[in-house]
């Protein structure tokens, strides 16, 4: 059976983030035989923002696509740099006028990939709807809740496969096709989709996330979280053969507070005043999962990948 594999990373932190990925990413995209790669990128330069030189070095390293987020803003030169560079996105659902795009469709070795970026609205700035927003970007695409509800062969293939954590099919409800006929949110079986769809979701709130998977389940390949730069273990495939992940965490140094220079972390934390954080320095582990994707389109396994930096002994 064609499978295809996508390695998806966590926000790459500050230049010792950088440097670290420079370092290991080549030979962990050959060693997972990933077909497909897609880094957030919202912290990469200088712990925020992104400069052109810096997203020049990671998709020189293998890294298809760069995501990113409410950060991405920070750096001079950004709008310029996204309205130019097709494969470096910003979230969709900012206001209309934004610089850029969060939606990015590709043809690599006979396949078409699309990537979409959205971003949260729970504990985060009111943007517009990653609901409707993703709805309309999906539907442009002709990937439709209706199409994605049709019934095909896959329904029931994965109606009867096996629930181990490397089945070729995905697992399906018993119950799933009479909910979905009853509630438009709940996809039961889904139907091809024109190749891998991922979506990073960059949110703060894991409601918001499970609530925005479980609204694609169906329509999109692959739905995984960045922001909060913590990796989560909830990784699970929902009906539909939708692959979540909460969040894939990060790429940075570990001596620190999510990325961040833990004194400085720690004077603003205790004082409460509006102290500069500054990304961190030392030994990086990075962070994200690895998510097989069969030829319909749909998630049949997740992998969380972590690989941590070894720093020579004194
Ligand atoms: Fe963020």
């Amino acid at each position: 059976m064609t499978t295809y594999k996508a390695l998806m990373l966590g926000d790459v932190i500050g230049s010792a983030g950088m440097d670290y990925m420079v370092s290991v990413l080549p030979a962990l995209i050959e060693a997972l035989s990933a077909d497909f790669v897609c880094l957030n990128a919202e912290n990469a330069s200088g712990g925020f923002g992104l400069s052109e030189a810096d997203a020049d070095r990671l998709l020189a390293c293998g890294v298809d696509c760069l995501t990113s987020g409410n950060h991405i803003w920070e750096k001079k030169g950004i709008s310029e740099l996204l309205d130019k560079r097709q494969n470096i996105l910003r979230p969709a659902n900012y206001p209309s006028g934004a610089p850029g795009r969060g939606v990015w469709q590709t043809e690599k070795n006979g396949v078409l990939w699309t990537v979409l970026n959205l971003q949260g609205r729970e504990s985060m700035r009111p943007i517009d709807s990653p609901f409707s927003c993703a709805d309309q970007l999906l539907a442009d695409l002709g990937i439709t809740r209706e199409a994605a509800m049709a019934t095909t062969s896959l329904a029931g293939e994965a109606a009867a496969a096996s629930a181990t954590a490397d089945a070729d099919s995905v697992v399906v409800p018993a119950e799933s096709s009479a909910t979905s006929a009853a509630n438009p949110t709940f996809v039961a079986s889904g139907g091809p989709l024109p190749g891998p769809v991922l979506v990073d979701f960059h949110a703060e709130s894991f409601e918001e996330k499970e609530a925005l998977a479980l609204y694609l389940a169906g329509r999109i390949s692959v739905l995984a979280g960045t922001h909060t730069h913590i990796p989560t273990a909830d990784e699970r495939i929902l009906p539909g053969g939708t692959g979540y992940l909460g969040d894939l965490g990060m790429c940075g140094p570990v001596d620190s507070v999510i990325g961040s220079d833990t004194a400085s972390c720690l004077r603003r934390c205790v004082s409460q005043m509006p102290i500069k954080l500054e990304p961190a320095a030392g030994a990086c582990a990075l962070s994200g999962a690895l998510f097989t994707i069969a030829a319909s389109g749909h998630c049949t396994e997740i992998q969380r990948i972590r690989r941590e930096q070894t720093v020579p002994a004194c």
